[in-house]
């Protein structure tokens, strides 16, 4: 089943600032095997347009701010990343893409598995079928 869900993390702040901590199987709810980061993407650019077949990330949007659709195949959600302190998770076979990225938007994601080109459903019909299956 796709599912989304917004986590809040816990801020360890003190008069010197904030600083925020992710473990894996604590705060982010699965094995991290990958992290990797998105910036310097222009304002009118739309990013994702895919869905995966088997993967979990939490996407956290450490600087600036983006948009992102979330698509289960019945369903359509807008969303805005703004805040180091929220996570997005997104699990099982769901559509997205990333858009209204601010200039100092600095994107990172973390997923439960390596990049793997396989795993990925980049066309919108093949998608469909897959979530019908998936629900
Ligand atoms: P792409 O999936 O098109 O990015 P987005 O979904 O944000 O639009 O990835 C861009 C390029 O980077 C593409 O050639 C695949 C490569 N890539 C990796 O090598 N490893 C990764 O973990 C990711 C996410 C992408």
């Amino acid at each position: 089943m796709s599912n989304y869900e917004l986590l809040d993390f816990k801020i360890m702040g003190d008069a010197r600032g904030s600083l925020i901590a992710l473990e894996e199987n604590h705060n982010v709810p699965f094995d991290v095997k990958r992290v990797y980061y998105i910036f310097g993407t222009k304002a009118d650019v739309r990013r994702g347009k895919h869905a995966h077949k088997n993967l979990r990330q939490l996407a956290i949007c450490v600087a600036g701010s983006c948009k992102f659709l979330l698509d289960n195949g019945k369903e359509k959600v807008h969303l805005e990343l703004n805040s180091p302190t929220q996570g997005l998770l997104i699990e099982g076979v769901m559509w997205r893409e990333m858009y209204d990225f601010s200039d100092d938007c600095v994107l990172m994601v973390l997923a439960d598995n390596y990049y793997s080109e396989d795993d990925y459903i980049r066309n919108y019909e093949d998608f469909l079928k897959e979530a019908h299956h998936d629900s």
